[in-house]
């Protein structure tokens, strides 16, 4: 690397690479005059070399070629924005095992395959960027690898799929059901390119692995994430959580408890009052609780060219800045600060997490219905905190609403295979997880 400029590569011109790309190219002068050098754009690598992105390149700039960009040995920092694993994650050892750093947006290649790139890199001496690959334009890693290092992290809870938050926030606002909510946000263009990565918890669950491992200093564990996803929630129940005073939320949730670190993403119900309820459409949010610093809340574009590639671009100059002064590698990638040879953090099993719950039941409106509901739930421990049952339906089903107070999600499982059991109720129960600290 110059003294005075910083060389970088791009696999991948999408929309990340679009961003990213625009940025260097009109922020060039606003980037020397804060870092004292210039990062140089040099290739950029795609498929697809003829669609208009809207980006300016000098000519030659492109090329179908990853070994342009991979194998250039005047090009110093790769930035890996073509997505999926294969061959993401060839091209990102490749370049790894040339001496180069890598910038990445791709959660879904560092959560399942991070751990061996992590290594690689230590191995080789580089840095990986991976800013953008959690909440976009947050700088979440950011917070949790620097600015909040002198706490325990007591708990993160995220907003972190733009997508699934588009779609609670329209059911809630527009009466829709869940089909043509995401319909709508396919057309935006905010769903991955296989939604169901959006709409069943994965991309969620993949930036939640990176969270927990930055949080807690365990290894990428994604595995080991309980998923659930938002399909089965309908517009009733966000009507009705909405007269419980709660709004519904995909989060991914980590926390540690006596028993383990909890990784879950789930729809949750979250109280009005918290900050973190109020954030809607496609908007991300990352709360983040330390034992020093008390609440924090983070809040932003979690996709999108020119949010992402901010974060990629802060990436290139933090590297840029690190081999300036000598001093790579200085902030541990993943998994966090761990010292060597201790002992592997214990996950704690989704059947032993606790919380509030909604119940909604689909019983037949007889006599003795709810008596029948609430007694299978004493045995297990679960006691309600209030009930709704709203209309009356001469033989047949009517939703029954219930909020129950703490209790443990295996308790909640068995008393719900046998209420399901039961000859007055005609629909499996819909239940979601209540987050409410007053309990
Ligand atoms: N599909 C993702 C989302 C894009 O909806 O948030 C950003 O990772």
């Amino acid at each position: 690397m110059k003294k005075n400029s910083v060389s970088v590569g791009i696999i991948g011109f999408g929309t990340v690479g679009s961003g990213t790309a625009h940025i260097l190219i009109t922020s060039a002068d606003v980037i020397r005059e804060r870092t004292g050098f210039a990062v140089e754009l040099k290739r950029i690598a795609d498929l697809d070399v003829t669609r208009d992105r809207g980006v300016k390149l000098p000519a030659g700039m492109l090329t179908t070629d990853p070994a342009a960009v991979i194998d250039d040995p005047d090009i110093d920092i790769v930035i890996e924005l073509m997505g999926g694993i294969h061959p993401a994650k060839e091209f990102m050892i490749r370049a790894i095992r040339n001496g180069k750093h890598v910038v990445t947006a791709n959660k879904a290649l560092l959560a399942t395959e991070g751990n061996e790139l992590f290594a690689e890199a230590e191995r080789a001496g580089v840095e990986i960027g991976f800013e953008a690959s959690v909440a976009g334009g947050i700088p979440i890693i950011k917070v949790l690898r620097e600015g909040l290092i002198a706490n325990r992290i007591i708990a993160v809870y995220g907003i972190i799929n733009g997508t699934s938050n588009y779609i609670f926030t329209k059911m809630s606002d527009e009466k829709v059901e869940f089909s043509e909510a995401l319909k709508e946000a396919q057309r935006l263009g905010y769903a991955e390119a296989d939604p169901a990565f959006d709409i069943e918890g994965i991309d969620s669950a993949h930036k939640l692995t990176i969270l927990a491992s930055l949080a807690y200093g365990i290894p990428l564990s994604y595995n080991e994430v309980y998923k659930e996803g938002i399909t089965r929630i309908t517009a009733q129940d966000i009507a009705f959580a909405a007269e419980l005073g709660y709004k519904v939320k995909l989060l991914a949730i980590t926390k540690a408890t006596n028993e383990g670190i909890e990784m879950r993403v789930h729809p949750t119900m979250v109280p009005n009052e918290y900050l973190i309820s109020k954030v809607d459409g496609v908007f991300n949010a990352v709360y983040v609780q330390g034992d020093a610093v008390g609440a924090t809340l983070y809040y932003g574009r979690g996709a999108g060219d020119m949010p992402t590639g901010s974060a990629v671009v802060a990436d290139i100059i933090d590297i840029g800045r690190n081999v300036m002064c000598g001093s790579t590698r200085r902030i541990p990638g993943i998994p966090g600060f761990v010292k060597p040879g201790a002992a592997a953090k214990k996950i704690k099993k989704m059947d032993d997490v606790e919380s509030m719950y909604y119940f909604r039941f689909s019983a037949f409106d007889e006599p003795g219905v709810l008596s029948r509901i609430s007694g299978i739930l004493g045995n297990y421990n679960i006691s309600i905190a209030s009930v709704i049952q709203k209309g009356r339906s001469i033989g047949g089903s009517v939703p029954v609403v219930v909020l129950a107070h703490r209790s443990r999600e295996k308790d909640v499982l068995s008393a719900l295979r046998e209420i399901d059991a039961l000859p007055v109720v005609s629909e499996k129960t819909l239940f979601i997880r209540v987050e409410d600290s007053k309990e």
